[in-house]
């Protein structure tokens, strides 16, 4: 049968797409690289159909290379004759262990058909959780900032993996940058945090992530002038009315 890579999204059960479900509910086995990605899944199978496979805390790479070809045997097992799933938080392919399974997989189990569903990544659920709108025009890189790392680059980033937030803080605010950061965003687990201030997140938390704007930056799409047109109409009307003017009559002509 088939091997499903399947994103979860940020880490809320009611953030995995219809299809991500549909073959979440229709699959033999469910194998999931994490506790956090484990606890979105059995929201949408049951306990029964969770596989075991076993992923190191390691960065020695022979033992990686390893743990990877014992999952991708034990996958391959039960893959070859009916339905596996392996999940990962955010989408298969944006930082993720999806694609140590599916490179090993295709090494030493080309027969086994591997299919991917995407998923609502970070990279695009912390604009919402953080009141951030990528506009057409505008430049966005995504980087990783572990270790108190502060790359820089177009005038706005993402940075994920943000351990050490007041270190990288001040290297982005030196180099001319804005930051907000955003911790555990639609997350059940957990507290979900967004701030500007880094000692907030000074506790590690490897679901941190943080976005920098250049200050100088600045754009105004077209739309941008009813925000303001609107804003002066409604306050001229109230002002109007305080000194007791009587708003004309609006017909539904008008
Ligand atoms: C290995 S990457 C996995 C990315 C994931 N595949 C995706 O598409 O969102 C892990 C990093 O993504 C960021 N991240 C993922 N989910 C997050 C969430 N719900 N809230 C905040 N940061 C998150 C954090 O910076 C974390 O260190």
């Amino acid at each position: 049968m088939s091997l499903y890579g399947v994103g979860l999204g940020p880490g809320d059960a009611d953030l995995v797409t219809v299809k991500g479900q549909r073959v979440l509910e229709e699959a033999d086995v469910v194998y999931s690289p994490g506790r956090l990605s484990r606890s979105v899944a059995t929201e949408h199978v049951p306990e029964d159909r969770i596989g075991d496979v076993d992923f190191p805390m390691t960065r020695d790479e022979d033992e990686l290379r390893r743990a990877w070809k014992e999952a991708a045997d034990e996958i391959a097992s039960r893959a070859r004759d009916e339905t596996a799933v392996f999940v990962t938080l955010g989408d298969p392919n944006v930082y993720s262990t999806f694609g140590h399974l599916r490179r090993t997989m295709s090494a030493f189990h080309p027969e086994v058909d591997t299919e991917i569903v995407p998923g609502v990544s970070a990279v695009t659920a912390f604009a919402t959780a953080l009141g951030v709108e990528i506009s057409s025009g505008m430049s966005l890189a995504l980087h990783e900032a572990a270790r108190g790392a502060a790359p820089t680059g177009p005038d706005r980033m993402i940075l994920f993996k943000v351990t050490d937030a007041p270190a990288t803080h001040e290297k982005l605010v030196d180099a001319g940058y804005d930051v907000v950061y955003g911790r555990r965003l639609f997350m059940e687990q957990g507290e979900t945090l967004v701030t500007e201030d880094p000692e907030v997140v000074v506790e590690r938390d490897y679901y941190t992530l943080a976005y920098a704007e250049k200050h100088e930056v600045e754009y105004e799409p077209a739309t941008a002038q009813f925000e303001t047109s609107v804003d002066a109409a409604m306050r001229e009307r109230a002002e109007g009315e305080a000194h007791g003017d009587v708003p004309p009559e609006v017909t539904s002509d008008d």
